[in-house]
């Protein structure tokens, strides 16, 4: 195959690629969960937060102020209903609004696990003093801020809170469960 003709094949696979996975993963992008937990919103931090994200290389793709009820808070934290902690959780999570946002840049989920620090704060702020929950965290539930923990997971907490987002091959995995 002549250089030119390599050329056009290559130009006619990226566009038949781009266009089956329009607002997903194009160009290496990933996107990931990311929310302000009520005690970081009450405490002012979200201004703080956000421009930390932007800073980072983050794109803010969606954005909304929300108050979980019971319910939804139950339904969002399912993988721990039968822990101990569960309702202390479900109680601090339904204590007053959060800011929820989908993320996106490569490797947005683990850049954001990254940038938040580790689950327990008094922790974070000694081993990662620069990190989100360092600066607003206040013990390993009160942590300020939540992000997901793998693309399966990014996938569900989007589509929790965004139904309307496509976020693209991982989706169309789980979507036929
Ligand atoms: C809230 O935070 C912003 C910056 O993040 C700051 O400018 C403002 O003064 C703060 N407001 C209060 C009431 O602390």
């Amino acid at each position: 195959m002549s250089g030119f003709a390599a050329h056009l094949v290559l130009l006619l696979l990226v566009l038949v690629s781009v266009s089956l996975s329009p607002s997903v993963r194009c160009l290496g992008k990933e996107r990931t969960l990311a929310m302000i937990k009520p005690d970081g919103v009450s405490g002012n931090y979200t201004e703080e937060i956000k421009r930390l994200i932007v800073e980072a290389g983050f794109n803010i793709v969606k954005e909304k102020l929300t108050q979980l009820d019971k319910e939804a808070a139950s339904a969002f934290y399912d993988e721990h209903s039968s822990r101990s902690f569960f309702p202390h959780l479900v109680s601090y999570m339904t204590s007053g609004p959060v800011v929820v946002m989908v993320l996106e840049k490569g490797d947005a989920v683990s850049d954001w696990r990254g940038l938040i620090g580790p689950t327990d704060a008094q922790k974070a702020k000694i081993s990662h003093p620069h990190s989100i929950r360092a600066l607003c965290g206040k013990d390993s539930q009160r942590n300020c801020v939540h992000g997901s923990d793998s693309t399966s997971s990014a996938e569900r907490e989007i589509h929790f809170f965004f139904k309307d987002v496509v976020s693209g091959d991982i989706a169309s995995q789980h979507d036929e469960l």
